[in-house]
């Protein structure tokens, strides 16, 4: 990575707190792909985050200027953002409107609603953007390497160049990007922000292609900017910024090292014991509007309608994690999940066989376990930036799974060629492709899952980010 400082700003951090009774504090690490990016990587980094919970704000409150180095998180500076601003800005704007936006969720005739309540909204995500371009201003050394993530912080980049114009900045959307027509939802004002936020960085960097090119095609639309779709450029107010395509893999060594621990396999023997020898197709999401949970329990259902000789022979285990419950939607998508489990449930269990088991409390170690024993994978999201689940699948699968996957996915630019391919709102189509996938002969399965494995490695963690920082030097 060089010599040169960098910062990451992000609005996940690292880390996360839970304050107990008395008001001690303790701290967790999480996942991802951005902390396997950083992990290892050494040199001079600092991570930049927001408090996302009353317990993240004591912890950043408690230690000076927000370093949670004094708990032993590292590098970590914790931005202490006012709990009404925070949540506008993240629950209104960032995963109610640009989530929607960029997913394509909206139901049109009802929403979305832009009105005066909107602008009040709109002016916290500003703050909250500002709030993070004023902290990477004030620690970024002169010539520093600063890489921004995703939806949260659009307009971070551009706030931080009028403040540091000596800085090497990149944006990453994590998300997929919405086509000019589906954009164009936005006020007009907010949709120009965004764009022109985004353009504060030298380089842009998407999952795929299809995401970097309608980003160039909404910035072409919106702000009639000057856009060279081969050379990936966009020209705009006097400045260059380079689109890059760069699809988050999995480091499948680090990955097979922790499904070999005994908390893993622990859950994978119970979970067989539970199961059998039938058959099993395996889903591991968040319970996310995007990730199109209950088409594909609808799918199973006509599946098992349709196709009678599995009756007692397979098994869906259905994952589905948690995710912003402070969102009526969600609330009642997650509803909705469970009501067709329950259906398919009452309709084909026969008090000897389950058809399906629906786990809604987040369990990592068993989510590895079932990536071992799946038979097939389903991943059928509606839209989504890359989707790893896609990837991790086919790295731990134990005898080759079949990979159900939706087209609209980020993941299926590379991994079409072996998947079974989908529309994910054709119901019909993905209950054929389930039972196609479970009639696949052994050896096919595995060749097929051994490729989709390389396609998932290709570009590890460290290497995604790697790839973003040379960019920046103007070595891609
Ligand atoms: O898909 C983009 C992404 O940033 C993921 O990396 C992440 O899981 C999610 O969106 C954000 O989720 P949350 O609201 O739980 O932070």
């Amino acid at each position: 990575m060089g010599d040169s400082q960098v910062l990451v700003a992000s609005n996940r951090g690292p880390v996360s707190f839970a304050l107990a009774d008395d008001g001690t504090l303790s701290m967790r690490r999480g996942g991802g792909g951005l902390v396997s990016a950083l992990a290892g990587l050494g040199g001079d980094i600092l991570w930049v985050c927001a408090a996302l919970s009353d317990a993240d704000r004591a912890a950043a409150r408690r230690v000076e200027d927000g370093r949670l180095d004094a708990y032993g998180a590292g590098a970590v500076r914790m931005l202490d953002i006012p709990a009404g601003t925070f949540h506008r800005a993240y629950n209104a704007v960032a995963n109610s409107t640009l989530w929607f936006v960029h997913h394509m969720l909206y139901d049109s005739p009802n929403t979305p609603h832009f009105d005066a309540r909107s602008r009040r909204d709109w002016q916290s995500y500003e703050a909250y953007n500002a709030a993070f371009a004023d902290a990477l201003a004030r620690d970024a050394r002169p010539g520093a390497k600063v890489a921004i993530q995703d939806y949260h912080l659009t307009l971070a980049p551009g706030m931080l160049r009028e403040r540091r114009p000596d800085l090497k900045i990149v944006h990453f959307a994590h998300t997929p990007w919405a086509p000019p027509e589906y954009y164009r939802l936005l006020p007009d004002d907010i949709g120009r922000e965004v764009l022109e936020g985004i353009l504060g960085a030298d380089h842009a960097g998407f999952h795929a292609q299809r995401w970097a090119d309608a980003f160039i095609d909404c910035c072409a639309a919106v702000l009639q900017a000057k856009v060279d779709p081969v050379a990936r450029t966009v020209t705009h107010a006097g400045r260059v910024t380079r689109i890059g395509v760069h699809g988050l893999g999995i480091d499948g060594d680090s990955l097979r090292a922790r499904a070999a621990e005994p908390d893993v396999q622990a859950r994978k023997k119970a979970l067989r014991e539970q199961v059998g020898d039938r058959r099993l197709i395996v889903r591991i999401d968040r319970t996310e509007l995007s990730k199109n949970i209950v088409r594909g329990l609808a799918a199973y259902r006509e599946l098992l309608a349709k196709h009678p000789e599995w009756h007692g022979r397979v098994v869906h285990l259905a994952f589905a994690y948690p995710s912003r419950h402070d969102l009526p939607e969600y609330r009642e998508y997650t509803a909705a999940v469970q009501r067709i489990a329950a259906e398919i449930s009452d309709e084909f269990g026969d008090g000897t066989w389950e058809p399906l088991i629906l786990q809604v409390n987040d369990d990592y170690p068993r989510s590895l376990a079932a990536y071992g024993l799946a038979d097939v994978l389903l991943v059928n999201p509606i839209r989504d930036g890359m989707n790893l689940v896609a990837k991790e699948g086919p790295v731990l699968s134990e005898r080759g799974c079949a990979l159900v996957l939706s087209r609209e996915a980020g993941a299926a630019a590379e991994m079409d060629d072996d998947a079974l391919m989908i529309n994910p709102f054709d119901v019909s189509q993905t209950a054929e492709a389930l039972n196609q996938a479970l009639l696949m002969p052994p050896d096919e399965r595995a060749e097929r899952c051994a490729r989709l494995t390389a396609a998932a490695t290709t570009l590890p963690p460290q290497e995604w980010f790697g790839a973003q920082l040379a960019a920046l030097d103007g070595q891609l």
